[in-house]
């Protein structure tokens, strides 16, 4: 078969991993053609595209980013966008196409596949782990590794000074990064999207710890974080050219209002694109692994318009259908009855 695979979205540790397990397996126990586009959909719109084998491959599994490039953005944001993917899979005889991407490349690949009837399989990643219907995102354990070493260092520093640093990681409508590195890193406070927060909790549990002799504490919150309706001012919402809102600077309003409430000095760090860089955790390199050979087995059953998901320890295939518009939210039951323990 001729088989082409495409990275979007934002990328994470452990794509060239993925992109390696669909190649090996393609190529060694299928005999299959692989096609690696670039730029996400661009390179599939405009036949940018390399081919792809085990050799191209050597030295990849430990290398973070993604070697095909990525893009946001869809082919129907073109006026012609759609007919040119279409002609791409005519005219290069391709007999499937591997998406790996977070939710809204999986949207794309569903859209495509139900309008076209292209034979599409997903593969979902990101640090962000909201993808409905697989327990876990490639990607993810590394980005809270990351947040946690960081937490780690800036224990000792707000320590010695008697500091409250609120520490801002990744996750726009879900606090995956934020309850998970909160916990490991032995957060006071962990501020989430699914849970608005009230500012003056937050300064009630940093008076508390003063009390009872402990003078640093790390407050992390994750960048799409709101306050409670009427609780304190609200951001104006900035948006990107794809009408997502773009995030970040959360970490400075909160630390602005605890200093002036409480008088507790306070300092911020925004951790950022650094949670998507570098080289993938074992365990992301293990599961972007089983995700590209489940995936490139996938096309060989024909499951298009599927994506492979991890259901506790099995990876199996889960229609894209039942991941469209939904963003998982951060297991309610870990943050309030495990993380929230240890807040103050
Ligand atoms: O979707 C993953 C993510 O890392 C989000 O957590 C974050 O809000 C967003 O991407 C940042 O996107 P960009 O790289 O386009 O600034």
């Amino acid at each position: 078969m001729r088989v082409g695979i495409l990275t979007g979205g934002g990328d994470c540790p452990g794509l060239n991993a993925a992109i390696r397990a669909v190649v090996r397996k393609g190529e060694m126990v299928y005999s299959d053609q692989l096609i690696g586009f670039h730029d996400a959909w661009d390179g599939v719109r405009e036949r940018r595209f390399t081919e792809l084998n085990v050799s191209s491959l050597r030295g990849m599994l430990p290398k973070g980013g993604t070697m095909l490039g990525t893009r946001r953005g869809s082919p129907y944001d073109h006026p012609d966008g759609v007919q040119q993917v279409v002609d791409t899979f005519n005219e290069m005889r391709l007999d499937a196409l591997v998406v790996i991407g977070g939710n809204g490349s999986l949207s794309v690949a569903c859209k495509l596949h139900d309008d076209r009837q292209l034979p599409i399989v997903g593969v979902p990643k990101t640090i962000d782990n909201d993808v409905v219907g697989t327990d876990l995102t490639f990607g993810f354990n590394t980005a809270v590794q990351i947040a946690t070493d960081a937490i780690d260092r800036l224990h000792t520093t707000a320590e010695s000074h008697d500091r409250v640093m609120v520490v801002e990681v990744m996750g726009r409508h879900s606090g995956w990064i934020a309850t998970h590195a909160g916990i490991a890193g032995g957060a006071t406070a962990i501020l989430i999207p699914e849970q608005p927060f009230d500012i003056d909790a937050v300064c009630a549990l940093l008076r508390r710890r003063h009390e009872r002799g402990r003078y640093a504490s790390i407050v992390v919150v994750a960048e799409g974080a709101e306050p409670a309706e009427g609780t304190m001012h609200r951001r104006d919402k900035v948006y990107d050219q794809f009408g997502h809102v773009r995030l970040g600077g959360v970490a400075e309003t909160i630390a602005n209002a605890i200093e002036e409430r409480t008088g507790f000095e306070s300092r911020t760090v925004l951790l950022g694109h650094i949670q998507r860089g570098g080289t993938p955790s074992a365990f992301d390199r293990v599961l972007s692994t089983r995700y590209g050979v489940a995936a490139i087995d996938a096309v060989h059953v024909g499951a298009w318009g599927h994506m492979v998901a991890l259901r506790g320890d099995e990876v199996l295939t889960a229609p894209l259908s039942e991941t469209v518009g939904l963003s998982k939210p951060v297991d309610m039951h870990l943050y309030n009855e495990v993380a929230a323990v240890f807040f103050g």
